[in-house]
């Protein structure tokens, strides 16, 4: 098998003496979507944070393309092709389609003048590709529907070089519609076959739906993983519960 585009080994991230990551692995290929699942509280943000360069780890090493990285900041992890796409989206509302797209990043002439019209091409030709038609980039972000938001964040992510796309619970805030807008782009992201998606998601039938495999977190530690061809509803409800069997959560609740 080809090398993992993203190998996490035995991270460790304390805080204090609270322990949010204990000794994590996981390893993304490209042309995968994982779906990184676990309760409130297992520790996939900080997992994710760390991969993004948020947070240092304490100990263990994260591999891209086999190479040892260490990052020192989100900007180290851009640079090494980690894109992340926050639940927040960090999307300006009131701004336009294209300075969202561009925002730091913006093309200027030698003068420094913005160069708007080339800026507009490329915003819309690029959310074109996963399959939105902004007709007029233009038009403040406010205007766009959730799903579109989340396209133009993930499209942003890629331009600017994602070969690891980390997106937080995409579809968490969307109504149905829109969800199915968002599983549809990650699939065509997917379909480029060189980027690893790492999908962390709340939502067991999405994460069904588009993952091609698995990884539990529960209280800092990996309690299951693995392919989703051989993962069945109640395994993954079940290590979505933290590993907890659901005779036992029943049991718990009847004795209330
Ligand atoms: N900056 C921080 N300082 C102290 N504790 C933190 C910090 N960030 C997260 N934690 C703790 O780490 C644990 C895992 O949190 P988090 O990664 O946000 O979980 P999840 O995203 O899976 O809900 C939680 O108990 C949380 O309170
Ligand atoms: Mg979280």
């Amino acid at each position: 098998m080809a090398d993992s585009l993203i190998r996490v080994e035995n991270i460790v991230k304390r805080f204090g003496p609270f322990t949010a990551l204990n000794g994590v692995n996981l390893e993304v290929f490209a042309g995968e979507v994982h779906a990184l699942l676990g309760d409130n509280g297992a520790g996939k943000s900080t997992l994710i944070k760390t991969l993004a360069g948020v947070h240092e780890p304490t100990s263990g090493q994260i591999y891209i393309e086999g190479n040892p990285v260490n990052f020192r900041s989100p900007r180290d992890a851009t640079t090494a092709g980690i894109g992340t796409v926050y639940q927040d989206l960090a999307l300006n509302q009131l701004m336009s389609v294209t300075r969202n797209f561009f925002m730091g990043r913006e093309l200027t002439n030698i003068f420094g003048t913005l160069k708007m019209d080339d800026m507009d091409k490329v915003a819309h030709d690029e959310m074109v590709k996963i399959g939105i038609d902004i007709s007029d980039p233009s038009q403040a972000v406010g205007t766009m529907s959730g799903g579109q938001r989340q396209t133009l964040a993930i499209a942003r992510a890629i331009y600017f070089g994602a070969k690891v796309l980390i997106l937080d619970e995409p579809t968490s805030a969307l109504g149905q519609k829109q969800q199915m807008e968002v599983l549809k782009t990650i699939k065509k992201v997917r379909g480029y076959g060189n980027i690893a998606i790492i999908l962390i998601t709340h939502n067991e039938i999405h994460a069904q739906l588009i993952a091609d495999r698995f990884t539990f977190l529960s209280l800092g530690e990996v309690i299951g993983e693995g392919k989703a061809a051989d993962l069945h509803g109640p395994d993954i409800r079940r290590l979505m519960a933290g590993g907890a069997e659901i005779a036992n959560l029943e049991q718990e609740l009847n004795a209330i």
